[in-house]
């Protein structure tokens, strides 16, 4: 069968995958290789004072110990959002200075995992700890900076004079909300193997950036860019751990070149909660002004989040809470909090997870203050014109997605009255109701489609396969374009010697692929066309394309395509193999882009043991035309359940008297188990957004997070009148 946009196909590695075929970094077994494994600092901060070897160097099988005294001396990186490539700029293994709990102090390479790791619990660190650290938002220590002043690249969001609007408003609101830290914690560790081959670097790692990777270790290295190259087929998932070069990988490029023989390293769980980012704790002030039927006058964003002593992670939620509602004045401004801790990340939804918990809480509780049903007072506040910049939307189908919702969900049937609904047996029933939206963006890629004349059509192109199904979703449109079935179609992504490999993050993975993709089969296809009239066919089917290809001689056919993405600067792809991130959007000359989502939960609270679960969860989405179904639909079954989580139960804890995460392993830090979901109904709008691309597609994998944990917590308000202005909301918040 041939393929169609947006059907419901298999992906086509599923079944590769569930035999066990696709290679990850980790699985790789090169000849003659050996095994690192680094050494965690176990203070808050401070400086090594000495290293005991002498058991580690005697263990069977160590190879080298590598510290900050015979490290090699690594070039300086710069972070990504400083114009580099890097996680953080602060390259551990270079000074006796311990800058975060956890942070590498050592690395031990061994001929065998066991004796790396037995020699690595034989290392002894001495240290003199700085008891000034601090990890906490609010805590004393920590530095606060002015986004806007020090990173002039984002800038506040401003509309009018939204202070003195909300002054002369008849309605006000103010509430402050606070968002816990987390970690992305892939199920893939972070994994390298380097092999050197003479001058040359090969790196096989799961990321989401291969090009910014290989950037980053020739940086680091002092080798020129083409000397290194960065594999990354599959990656066992990344949620925006893996956007830019983490410390853990140049260690093994250090190690490999070191021994003369391949090394593979492999961060284990309980380390990988420091050795890269991490989702930054926050606090949000929202402050609202409206008249009496809840039309805004305006809207204040106020935003602290937690950053390192050495980068300033840019905290950017403002830039959709902003664009979200007909505000007429908004202020949006971020102060960045300078704590003992790595450099913070991106993790799903980054930004819009917790901003959106900040902004549809305080919805849920205006609507309340102002009797209006919270439907309603979105439903009052839609516009279809940017507040910010005077552009209107591409297509905004945020009322179609409250609506439609509202009746899948059955919401009519609710009893506004907090406490009211409740199950014969006593249960009490929360029906809770938010909104989300996510910025499109996109980056630039290149595509090659090649028909080999046994049929077999291989796309090469700039992407990366984090488990989102990006395969399957090329397939379904090279293979439409040809005629052809989807699982006919072979897909190289990841590979720094097929194509340049922008940043695959922030829901721009599909938008970005498939448009060149799509170019470059069109170039085959016409490529053929004319064959075939030069051999006196009018048409020819794909059955007949391996006929046309041998009688004209031909071992292959080769088509080009490219796509820059709207307003793309023309060096755009240089950009990209320098590493550097690239995205255009949501603001272009013309207008704004947006994908949407309402959010409908149902929770069920015992009132003896106030433990909430979630019994049923509606979400509509509007993220332009479908072209997966099956893929987009797992990535909202995977952000939606990443939102109960959220909501639920899953923080990065932290205690002041010892630094660093507490919780760093999968037994303590709760995510979700298959009993904590239950029943999940998705359903997308599916109209094309002509003017973000060719395919109409919008992303989808970020704004399923946006709203889904004020959803939550708004359904727990519902069933038990208690506002709860945090996250995770556990039992103990709902007692007495
Ligand atoms: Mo996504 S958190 O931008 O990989």
């Amino acid at each position: 069968m041939t393929a169609t946009l947006g059907e419901d196909a298999q992906r086509i590695d599923g079944r590769d995958k569930v035999s066990g075929k696709p290679i990850y970094a980790a699985d790789r077994i090169l000849r003659k290789m050996v095994h690192a494994v680094p050494v965690a600092a176990t203070v808050r901060k401070g400086r090594i004072t000495g290293i005991d070897k002498s058991g580690a160097q005697h263990t069977p099988g160590v190879l080298l110990i590598l510290t900050h005294e015979n490290f090699d001396r690594l070039r300086p990186v710069q972070f990504s959002f400083a114009g580099g490539t890097a996680i953080q700029s602060f390259q551990p293994l270079q000074s006796a200075e311990v800058k975060y709990r956890g942070q590498a102090v050592a690395l031990v390479v061994a001929e065998t995992l066991e004796a790396a790791q037995e020699a690595a619990a034989l290392i002894r660190v001495s240290y003199s700890e700085d008891a000034s650290a601090t990890v906490e938002l609010n805590a004393p220590g920590g530095t606060s900076v002015k986004q806007a002043v020090a990173t002039p690249f984002f800038k506040d969001f401003v509309a009018g004079d939204p202070e003195a609007a909300i002054a002369a408003a008849l309605v006000r609101f103010e509430q402050t909300y606070l968002t816990a830290p987390q970690h992305q914690n892939p199920i893939e560790l972070l994994s390298t193997v380097a092999e050197w081959r003479g001058d040359q670097l090969i790196v096989h790692e799961g990321t989401q950036a291969a090009s910014a990777m290989r950037a980053g270790l020739a940086t680091q290295l002092g080798i020129p860019l083409e000397k290194v190259r960065v594999l990354s087929p599959y990656v066992g998932g990344a949620f925006g751990q893996r956007g830019s070069i983490s410390p853990h990988t140049v260690f093994a490029a250090v190690a490999a070149r070191r021994v003369g023989r391949p090394v593979k390293l492999v961060v284990p769980r309980a380390q990988v909660f420091h050795a890269t980012s991490f989702r930054a704790p926050t606090e949000h002030k929202i402050t609202f002004g409206a008249d009496t039927d809840g039309r805004f006058v305006g809207g204040i964003h106020l935003v602290r989040a937690l950053t390192s002593r050495f980068d300033l992670m840019p905290f950017t939620g403002q830039e959709s809470t902003s664009r979200m509602y007909n505000w007429k004045t908004f202020r949006g401004a971020t102060t960045l909090i300078q704590g003992d801790v790595q450099t913070p990340g991106f993790m799903r939804a980054p930004f819009e997870a917790t901003s959106y918990f900040a902004l549809e809480s305080a919805m849920d509780e205006f609507a309340i203050q102002l009797g209006l049903d919270p439907i309603e007072l979105r439903l009052r506040n839609d516009t279809h014109k940017d507040p910010i910049s005077g552009k209107p939307y591409t297509v905004r189908k945020l009322r179609e997605c409250l609506e439609r919702g509202g009746e899948r969900f059955g919401w009519s049937r609710r009893n506004p009255q907090p406490g009211s609904m409740r199950d014969p047996d006593g249960t009490l029933i929360g029906w809770g109701m938010a909104a989300g939206a996510y910025p499109y963006i996109s980056a630039a890629a290149v595509a090659t489609a090649r028909l080999s004349s046994n049929g077999q059509l291989t796309i090469d192109v700039g992407g990366h396969e984090m488990g989102q199904g990006i395969r399957t979703a090329i397939a379904i449109v090279a293979a439409e374009e040809l005629g052809i079935e989807a699982d006919a179609v072979t897909v190289r992504v990841g590979d720094t010697a097929i194509a340049p490999q922008h940043v695959t993050a922030g829901a721009s993975g599909a938008v970005t692929s498939l448009p060149p993709v799509r170019l470059a089969v069109r170039d085959l296809r016409t490529q053929i066309d004319r064959l075939a009239t030069m051999q006196g066919n009018s048409r020819v089917e794909p059955s007949g394309y391996v006929g046309l290809m041998q009688r004209a001689g031909l071992k292959e056919l080769v088509g080009r395509g490219q796509e820059l993405g709207p307003q793309a600067q023309p060096d755009v792809l240089q950009k990209i193999e320098q590493g550097s991130i690239a995205f255009t959007g949501p603001e272009f000359p013309d207008f704004v882009a947006f994908s949407y989502i309402a959010h409908f939960a149902e929770v069920r609270i015992d009132p003896r043991l106030p433990t909430p679960h979630v019994a049923r969860y509606v979400s509509v989405i509007d993220c332009g035309r479908v072209v997966s179904r099956r893929t987009a639909m797992s990535q909202a079954y995977g952000g939606i359940i990443w939102g109960i989580e959220s909501a639920l139960s899953e923080a990065s804890e932290v205690d002041p008297r010892y630094g660093g995460f507490l919780n760093s392993n999968l037994a303590e830090y709760a995510m979700a188990v298959n009993a904590d979901i239950r029943d999940l109904d998705v359903s997308f709008i599916d109209e094309p957004d002509e003017r973000v691309n060719a395919l109409g597609a919008k992303g989808v994998g970020e704004v399923v997070s946006v709203g889904a944990i004020a959803a939550i917590a708004n359904a727990i308000h519902h069933a038990t009148g208690k506002r709860v202005r945090h996250f995770p909301i556990r039992a103990d918040d709902l007692l007495a």
